[in-house]
């Protein structure tokens, strides 16, 4: 890939320290940087390149630590930085800032805007004015696109008076997760799923992003947003999209995203009428999360709040293919144990040639467990026969497939594709601006018929699975949420 400019808005802020650059330095050590290229972190603060170089050598030094190969490379990928200081509400700056990145069609910029939505129409109008908008310019902005669908919608036509469409790259990183990825491999690549991924043969879906943090440093983003804004209007609803999508007709960006946008708007609206049975909101309490004493998460912010930290979800694709399966959401902090999957539970045999046996036990439907994360891999539920002379009897086991054991070698983060993504200009990993309608679309009367019905998010104890409520929105259909032995 020849040399390009990576320009990151909130260069000293968390993101940047955290995910962007150290994901950047994998990408140069495996060789997708080369010299020539710039990537300049911008604040509002004076600072020099030295001390942006030497903040960075530090927020990089453990994935230095790591790997000697990493190591090797740090004092090159350092070479690659610079540091300015631009100010978003003046002029100062921007004029020797546009002079030194130039407009060359040829080269691309990419301008990631790690810095809060309320500042992403300011960029783009400065980025416009300084003559950085044109061929060859990008702007990345993450997610959240707004709070609701009013919200997005000024931002998005504020990015889209400056930027072309495909000029803009609204980042979901779990798009970008090589499992979820996988998830597209797994269903188009192999001829024996997709025969029976149907209402006909599947009984439901559940996918669970369950996380071990709190509040950690967002107190003030967080408490604004809640679980569902947070979570679920991106992450679980785009896992959703990628297991009830229709075949693509191709990898292209468009053909995916057409067919991601198609379920978006078949969800089966929730409103004041049934949000009560088919959503449930909590809120956790002190408790102990891996054998550690938490606090609550009023304790942790400092006074009274409405806002979840836990969602579960009765959703419904009302489509052919998906009528009458219920797709089971929740996504919660502080909770167990950090692990996000997908499982597909089939139907039940039609008839068992099993039942008449003494001591038989009942068939279990077969699973299909995808892994997001930790321990990423596939675990396929069948039932077997326990082998010796002890009858016909049956057991549920796992075909086990680790991503780990298979493939070997270290797990890219989700920004290290999609950085590089932006460069190459493949936006199919990104979501397309009336996906991100179509979710707040869907969101916005939850939230609301939550609001009008004052429904307080239900307390539960950190370290748990989140409030009973939530276990009591899939036992009463007669179902049980998966528990990975
Ligand atoms: C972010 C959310 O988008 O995803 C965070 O804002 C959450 O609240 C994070 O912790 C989870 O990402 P991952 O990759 O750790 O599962």
């Amino acid at each position: 890939m020849p040399p390009f400019d990576l320009v990151i808005f909130g260069g000293t802020g968390d993101l940047a320290m955290r995910k962007l650059l150290p994901a950047l330095l994998h990408r140069y050590v495996d060789g997708q940087i080369v010299a020539g290229t710039r990537i300049y972190g911008i604040a509002r603060d004076e600072r020099s390149d030295e001390a942006y170089r030497e903040r960075v050598r530090e927020a990089v030094a453990a994935a230095a630590a790591a790997d000697p190969r990493v190591a090797e490379c740090v004092d090159g990928f350092i070479e690659l930085l610079h540091y300015r200081r631009l100010d978003l509400s003046g002029e100062a700056g921007w004029p020797e800032f546009a002079a030194e990145i130039g407009n060359d069609p040829d080269r691309v910029r990419v301008f990631y805007l790690a810095v809060g939505p309320g500042l992403f129409a300011m960029v783009g109008d400065r980025l416009q004015a300084a003559g950085l908008s044109g061929e060859g310019s990008r702007v990345v902005v993450e997610k959240p696109i707004g709070k609701d669908g009013a919200s997005a919608q000024v931002i998005n036509e504020a990015l889209g008076r400056v930027f072309d469409e495909s000029q803009v790259y609204r980042i979901d990183h779990y798009l970008g997760k090589e499992t979820v990825q996988n998830l597209t491999a797994l269903r188009f690549g192999n001829a024996l799923f997709e025969p029976l991924w149907k209402a006909e043969h599947i009984d439901h879906v559940q996918i669970t992003v369950a996380e071990t943090v709190g509040l950690e440093t967002r107190a003030g983003y967080y408490d604004q947003s809640g679980a569902l804004r947070d979570m679920v209007q991106n992450h679980l609803l785009q896992l959703l999209c990628l297991v009830a999508m229709e075949p693509p007709a191709s990898l292209a960006a468009d053909s995916i995203r057409d067919e991601k946008l198609k379920v978006l708007r078949s969800l089966r609206p929730i409103d004041n009428g049934n949000a009560a049975q088919l959503t449930v909101r909590g809120q956790y309490r002190a408790g102990a999360v891996g054998g550690k004493a938490v606090p609550g998460y009023l304790d942790e912010l400092g006074h009274g709040s409405h806002t979840e930290t836990f969602v579960a979800i009765k959703a419904e694709v009302q489509n052919w293919r998906w009528a009458g399966v219920p797709f089971y959401l929740r996504t919660g902090k502080r909770l167990s144990e950090r692990m996000s999957e997908i499982v597909v539970t089939f139907r039940q045999v039609p008839h068992s040639i099993f039942a008449d046996l003494p001591n038989a036990s009942p068939l279990a439907p077969n699973k299909l467990v995808i892994r997001l994360q930790p321990d990423e891999g596939i675990k396929l539920w069948l039932m077997h026969k326990v082998p010796g002379p002890g009858g016909m009897r049956m057991r549920e086991v796992a075909m086990d497939l680790s991503v780990e054991e298979t493939f070997g070698g270290r797990q890219p983060d989700a920004y290290e594709r999609l950085l590089m993504d932006t460069v190459r200009g493949n936006p199919m990993l990104f979501m397309r601006r009336d996906e991100v309608d179509a979710a707040w679309h869907w969101i916005d009367p939850i939230r609301n018929a939550w609001e009008v019905n004052h429904d307080a998010p239900k307390p539960y104890t950190a370290g748990g699975w989140g409030p009973s409520a939530a276990v009591a929105l899939i036992e009463r259909d007669g179902r049980t949420w998966h528990e990975d032995e």
